[in-house]
């Protein structure tokens, strides 16, 4: 299946740790991985294993937005200029669009190879967030390039692009938020842990987003149904402590067939969960909210911002899909 997932909750929850633990799980699968970190404190690439100088060292997303538009934009006659194309911009006919498996000049200048145990995925990072990135829509917000690539994405079978991600206003007012065909809430069995979860619920309903939490650090029975009382059935499975993630912490990895059973079990039960809403998958909606999350940033700010009638560029005839030629 292909699959496009995001790892949410609050801070300190333990996204990136089960961001790399299901990323290194699909590799070992030997499926093809796109991982992008797109979390504030920036630490996929060294939970996936990479020192501080190779982790240093990754092309930021944010760095190369008018590359990532320029390309993206294509021959599309909608969009005048990379200028004019703000984060919300959707495809449309002569848009380039993106695959998971293949060569192109994003990948080239944005992600890096990571090796794992059972093989390669590729890596890209945000960069880092400085406090503008932080408040409400912005021209340049660091997500912007992750919307993006999600926007152009046409993912084939039995792929994944695996996202650490904050639950922000940001995610909200862009749209990220419906971006996956899986999202992943991850949350302590604490009052705070579960506070993410409630508000969540509330945008996911709206818009058909698929919510599942995940509860991590969790020691005994108590939390467990703690988590089931506050989360309800949306709770999917939980995860305790890791004496492997600590290890990897130490800067020792064990191998990846040395992780704990239970956890082992776990991220294969994110799998099929993940793997499950293939189904669910609804190309025309998916283009639909495009449209809807982009009208909503063009009036909020976009017009004024570039000066252009952003509602333009939305191309009423194109329906992304794996089939793209049927849209035309
Ligand atoms: N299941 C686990 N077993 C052992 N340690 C864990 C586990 N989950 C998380 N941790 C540890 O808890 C800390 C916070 O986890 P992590 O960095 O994954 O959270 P986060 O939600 O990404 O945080 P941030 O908001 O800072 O990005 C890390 O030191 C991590 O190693
Ligand atoms: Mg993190």
């Amino acid at each position: 299946m292909n699959m496009k997932i995001a790892f949410v909750g609050k801070g300190g929850s333990g996204k990136t740790t089960l961001s790399s633990l299901f990323v290194r799980h699909l590799a070992a699968t030997g499926a093809p991985v796109v991982a992008i970190d797109a979390d504030i404190n920036q630490h996929l690439g060294a939970a996936l294993g990479l020192d501080e100088a190779e982790a240093a060292a990754l092309p930021a997303l944010g760095d190369h937005l008018p590359l990532i538009k320029e390309y993206l934009r294509g021959t599309n006659p909608r969009i005048a200029s990379a200028e004019t194309m703000i984060k919300t911009t959707p495809p449309g006919e002569g848009s380039r669009l993106l695959r998971v498996r293949e060569d192109n000049p994003v990948y080239d200048a944005c992600a890096r190879e990571v090796e794992l145990d059972g093989g390669a995925v590729r890596l890209m990072v945000t960069g880092p967030f400085t406090d503008a990135d932080l408040g409400v829509a912005c021209y340049h917000s660091k997500t912007g390039a992750v919307e993006l690539f999600l926007n152009h994405l046409v993912d084939g079978p039995e792929e994944y692009v695996v996202v650490d991600m904050t639950a922000g206003s940001d995610s909200f007012a862009s749209g990220l938020f419906t971006r996956f065909d899986m999202t992943f809430l991850v949350a302590e069995p604490t009052r705070k842990g579960v506070s993410v979860h409630r508000q969540y619920r509330e945008y996911a309903r709206d818009f058909g987003v698929v919510l599942r939490v995940v509860g991590n650090k969790v020691q005994g029975r108590d939390d467990v149904d703690f988590l089931r009382a506050e989360t309800g059935d949306d709770l999917l499975v939980t995860v305790g402590h890791s004496d492997w993630v600590r290890a990897m912490e130490k800067g020792r990895p064990p191998r990846f067939e040395f992780l704990e059973d239970a956890n082992r079990r776990a991220l294969r039960t994110l799998q099929v969960a993940a793997d499950a809403t293939y189904e669910l998958r609804d190309w025309h909606r998916y283009t639909r909210q495009m449209a809807h999350f982009h009208l909503k940033n063009a009036t909020a700010w976009g017009n004024e911002r570039t000066g252009a009638d952003l509602a333009a560029q939305i191309d009423p005839g194109f329906v992304l899909g794996e089939d793209v030629t049927a849209t035309a």
